[in-house]
């Protein structure tokens, strides 16, 4: 990884601060990012003194603002011009519903709406860097999700529920790594996502409920650690045994069936063209080769 340019969403805690780590003491040049400056900074810091690799900086973006990621956008574009690996690894969970400022429901704004947005306005320089890489955390969380209903994002129609809505978007993870791989075909750019593992990390701590944050801290002892957690986005990262594998669902490092509907090409291009609709702009097929 000597001198790959790496970016990870979220770097600045859990899983993608572990996989931070581990990526800047194999070399590579890491760009996390995070919502809070205080946090970021701390977090440079440690993955700094544990790497003994000063190639680290950060960029601030709020995922489920759509100004934000395209403001982080543009500065992670001008600091680096060629992307290698693109880990988009923050994720929320939220009992309560809650809407973006653009209107849309959080967790599904967050996890998979911020991501796309992010993804695409990065694809030149993703480009530039020839054979790269994009990995998306999703979870074995999708299985709770069978389909997806366009007219009704929000819950305005059916009750929401925090599982409910974390299980949609990770499924919804699974479909645009699908859809990236299928645009990306024959360029060399592979993009695949992953399942940690049931991780030690605060997600559900955060902006749960007592119950979600009493259920998860009971389970927490059970966990595997942020470091084993981190193991199959490193691999994904920066194994030569992956090289050309694409449009995979990863877990422990092994190749997975996710659940059959997120595997479904036509739905997967009806998110892309929803998730388009949503962000205001059209990233077409052609851009892709
Ligand atoms: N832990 C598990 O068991 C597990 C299982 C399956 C999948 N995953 C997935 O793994 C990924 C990493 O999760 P984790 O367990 O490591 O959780 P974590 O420790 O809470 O880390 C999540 C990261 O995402 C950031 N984030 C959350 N909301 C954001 C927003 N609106 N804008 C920008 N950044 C935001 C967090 O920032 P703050 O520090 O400011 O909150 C943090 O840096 C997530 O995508 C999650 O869905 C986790």
């Amino acid at each position: 990884m000597n001198g790959k340019q790496v970016v990870i969403t979220g770097g600045n805690a859990g899983i993608g601060k572990a996989t931070a780590i581990a990526l800047a003491k194999k070399g590579a040049n890491v760009i996390i990012t995070s919502r809070s400056e205080s946090k970021a900074k701390a977090a440079v810091d440690e993955i700094k003194a544990a790497s003994k690799n000063e190639n680290i900086d950060f960029v601030l973006i709020n995922l489920v603002d759509q100004e934000s990621v395209r403001k982080a956008a543009e500065e992670i574009k001008s600091k680096c011009p060629k992307i290698d690996v693109l880990i988009n690894n923050a994720g929320c969970y939220l009992s309560d519903l809650e809407l973006s400022p653009q209107g849309i429901e959080g967790q599904f704004a967050t996890n998979h709406i911020g991501h796309f947005l992010l993804t695409n306005l990065l694809l030149e320089n993703i480009k530039a860097a020839g054979n790269a890489r994009i990995i998306n955390l999703a979870s074995i969380a999708h299985k709770s999700t069978r389909a997806l209903n366009f007219d009704d994002l929000n819950y305005e129609k059916e009750e929401y529920g925090g599982w409910k809505s974390y299980s949609r978007s990770k499924f919804c993870n699974i479909l645009f790594t699908k859809e990236l791989a299928r645009r990306l075909e024959g360029t060399g750019i592979t993009a695949n996502a992953v399942h940690p593992g049931g991780v030690r990390t605060e997600i559900a701590e955060k902006d749960a409920n007592w119950y979600t944050k009493l259920g998860w801290i009971v389970m927490k002892p059970f966990m595997i650690t942020v470091e084993d957690g981190a193991k199959t986005s490193i691999h994904l990262a920066s194994s030569a045994d992956v090289e050309g594998e694409t449009g995979g669902y990863w877990v422990r490092s092994k190749k997975e069936w996710s659940n059959r509907p997120s595997q479904d090409p036509e739905l997967a291009k009806a998110l892309w063209k929803k998730s388009e609709e949503l962000v205001g702009q059209e990233f077409p097929e052609s851009k892709f080769q």
